[in-house]
């Protein structure tokens, strides 16, 4: 069976085709360059670059992928969470042409998406896991007993931990989004520069906004006492010590997670995945343990409509599929 996923939840526009688990094709076309001005995504303008480029990325994955439409027989698309308009650009589309080809259609949420892009890249991961999600929209702590089956162990009680990487960011004078920027200062810099705050909360909790304040606070205290350091050098420390500081707290409450539920396997997923620091430092607490550990590829932790159609498939393959009338949820959860 062949799927079409559509992904359009934030500033990506995707399409992927499937032959059943197998990806076949996957087209991300990224609006990063239209929001850079901004520092951060317009809604509105979001939503219409999803309107002018969604068809013709959907055409180009069936081109590339070598299947004509008249042979897909599911299509799955991501319905939340996310930016509302932009969702309903995907949804639509999605919609309309299950409803004209007479073929299935299933709304699959955001986040399951990105867990279970492991599943694209290691399609012999076995249940249970941790998952841990972390991307602009999402950091929490996932126990993944089966597929639908997940239990929130923890999230983040105020920023998520990629709007964490693109607010520090800004303040450091990068370009949206941060993320990928501060990742490759980090690695130029010394992360023992500065020792930036580790927020313990409750449980498997996370919190991400006095880290934030602080990393503020250092940069205001530097400006006022500027005294002729090299500044590429400068940043590159804030932006190491910073990430330090996150992929402490990450890493923490993950093997907490993993030694407190029994479980052995972990999934790290999302766009912050894509981080150098975080996979270095959960590839070496992972092996310290014995632990097996799934990290998609790049590609597949940033947002993709790959793992979208993988989830609609794997959901339709056990007898789940959407209604028609089924409403775009800017957040609902997992
Ligand atoms: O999963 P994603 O593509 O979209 C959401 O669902 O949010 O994640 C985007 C987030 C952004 O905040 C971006 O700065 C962050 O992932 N990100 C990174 C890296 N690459 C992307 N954060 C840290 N290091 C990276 N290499
Ligand atoms: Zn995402």
């Amino acid at each position: 069976m062949f799927t079409l996923g559509i992904e359009t939840s934030c500033d990506e526009t995707a399409a992927a085709v499937l032959r059943d688990d197998k990806v076949l094709s996957s087209i991300v076309s990224s609006q990063i360059d239209i929001h850079k001005k901004y520092g951060g995504v317009v809604p509105e303008l979001a939503s219409r670059e999803h309107l002018k480029n969604l068809m013709p990325i959907i055409r180009e994955s069936l081109a590339s992928a070598l299947v004509p439409l008249s042979d897909i027989g599911l299509v799955a698309v991501t319905y939340a969470p996310g930016l509302i308009g932009a969702l309903l650009v995907g949804v639509s589309a999605a919609k309309a042409i299950a409803y004209a080809q007479g073929i299935p259609f299933i709304g699959v949420h955001h986040g399951e998406g990105h867990i279970l892009a492991a599943h694209i890249a290691y399609p012999d991961i076995g249940y249970p896991y941790i998952a841990l999600l972390v991307s602009g929209g999402h950091t929490a702590l996932y126990h993944v007993i089966g597929l639908g089956n997940y239990r929130l162990l923890g999230q983040t009680r105020d920023d998520a931990a990629g709007e964490a990487y693109d607010k520090v960011g800004k303040l450091l004078g990068l370009e949206y989004p941060g993320g990928p920027a501060i990742d490759r200062l980090a690695q130029q810099g010394n992360p023992e520069t500065i020792t930036f705050p580790r927020a313990k909360g409750e449980g498997y909790d996370f919190s991400f906004s006095g880290l934030k304040t602080a990393v503020r606070n250092h940069i205001a205290l530097f400006k006022s006492r500027d005294s002729g350091f090299d500044p590429v050098i400068r940043i590159s420390d804030v932006a190491a010590s910073f990430q330090a500081a996150v992929v402490d707290m990450l890493a923490e409450k993950t093997m907490q997670a993993m030694k407190g539920r029994g479980v052995n396997t972990l999934v790290v997923a999302g766009g912050v995945a894509a981080n150098g620091g975080l996979r270095a430092r959960m590839r070496e607490e992972c092996g310290r343990r014995g632990a097996r550990l799934y990290i998609p590829r790049m590609g597949l932790c940033i947002d993709n409509a790959a793992m979208v159609a993988l989830a609609g498939y794997l959901h339709y393959q056990r007898g789940d599929s959407s209604p028609l009338d089924l409403n775009p949820r800017a957040s609902t959860p997992l």
